[in-house]
């Protein structure tokens, strides 16, 4: 099912919000053997509405316009750089489906909905991260205005909390744009199932016919690791849980009960990582299930499970966000307040912070 109405996600998450996405999440039971074939037929999906005119600079500081895109189908989405919550996440999508619709006569459009901080050169340093060989990637430099009237044309939301600072609020779904400008569809980017019918649907707008995308070759534990950006949140700390030494370590949960890490665990935590999440992280893992196959899965444990241990101890602290009530990993990125006469408080986000540093009565317990 498209859905017209816009997923709100607020970077300063608040924890019934991680709660609701967790059980969205959940509803999702994983199967390896998931494929592209119990979809049904692939038929041209229905125009929606006309992309809005807008006129603004990729990462490379080239003019890029409703104009210049046309010609080629387009997947679109809206994301900013510095965001820690939902945006890797989203980025780690869009790049698994650069990687699931390969060679094929199509660009990939981030729009930033933070005019303020990501110029072109931060859009092309955060490219280069993530997918720095993809040269269908467009990450546009906004401004303003322009990203006022994008956002009204594209019927999403794109703007500021009243926080400020780093708090962005903006739509979590990917788009998909015809080769005269029109959009054909809107997914949720939460939805396995949304997932895979936007790249069907991708798939039949360049015309390279319906369901099955090509079947990769074998890879290996390591190219599985960077090509399906593991690496990106997993070398962040601040992101998520560092992968090296894990196996036997004792691991709590958002739910605060104690388990220990085994084989079958770091399976789980692959294909079915909603049912064990790791306490402290205002992300989440995405689910990879349908994406490897058995022997990768398999490979891919091996290759984590071989890696050294952070030199860090992983096992930090978690405090409680005073402000949002989310668990925080007490690291040497945490955010913190340290008021005279008590312990330091700890914030998931600069916008819990900036609550708390306003008024740091009304969140003393
Ligand atoms: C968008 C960021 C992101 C990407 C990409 C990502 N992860 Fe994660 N992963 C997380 C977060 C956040 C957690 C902790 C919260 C949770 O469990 O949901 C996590 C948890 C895990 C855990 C459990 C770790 C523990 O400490 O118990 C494993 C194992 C894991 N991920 C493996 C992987 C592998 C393998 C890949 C690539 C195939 C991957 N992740 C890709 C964000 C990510």
């Amino acid at each position: 099912m498209k859905k017209l109405v816009p997923i709100l996600v607020a970077v300063a998450f608040s924890s019934s919000f991680a709660i609701l996405f967790a059980i969205r999440f959940g509803s999702h039971t994983p199967s390896e053997a998931e494929d592209y074939a119990h979809l049904p037929k692939s038929e041209s999906p229905p125009a929606l509405f006309n992309s809005p005119d807008f006129s603004f600079r990729d990462q490379h500081a080239a003019p890029v316009t409703r104009a210049s895109l046309t010609g080629q189908p387009y997947i679109a989405n809206f994301i900013f750089t510095t965001c820690r919550t939902i945006c890797p996440l989203l980025t780690s999508k869009m790049v698994r489906l650069q990687r699931d619709l390969p060679g094929l006569p199509m660009r990939f459009v981030s729009f930033s909905v933070d005019p303020e901080h990501d110029t072109a050169e931060a859009l092309a340093k955060y490219a280069d991260e993530w997918n720095p060989d993809e040269k269908r990637w467009l990450l546009l430099e906004t401004t303003p205005k322009g990203l006022e009237a994008a956002a009204v044309g594209f019927h999403v939301t794109a703007q500021r909390t009243d926080g400020g600072l780093d708090a962005v609020m903006h739509s979590a779904v990917f788009m998909l744009v015809d080769q005269h400008g029109v959009v054909r569809g809107v997914y949720s980017s939460e939805e396995p199932g949304e997932f895979k019918a936007l790249v069907r649907d991708a798939r039949t707008l360049t015309g390279a016919g319906a369901a099955l995308p090509p079947v990769a070759k074998a890879r290996s534990g390591e190219v599985l690791f960077h090509e399906m950006s593991c690496a990106n949140c997993h070398e962040r700390p601040e992101l998520a849980p560092p992968l090296g030494g894990l196996l036997g370590q004792r691991r709590t949960l958002e739910t605060s009960l104690i388990v220990t890490a085994d084989d079958a665990y770091l399976k789980e935590a692959i294909v079915a990582p909603a049912a064990k999440r790791v306490a402290g992280y205002p992300l989440m893992m995405p689910s990879l299930a349908g994406h490897l196959t058995s022997d990768e899965l398999d490979s891919l444990v091996k290759y984590i499970v071989a890696l050294p241990p952070p030199t860090s101890n992983p096992d930090v602290l978690v405090e409680i966000d005073p402000v949002c009530h989310m668990k925080v990993r007490v690291t040497e990125n945490a955010l913190s307040v340290h008021l005279d006469g008590g312990p330091p408080a700890y914030f998931c986000s600069e916008w819990c912070k900036a609550r708390f540093t306003e008024n740091p009565d009304a969140y003393r317990r």
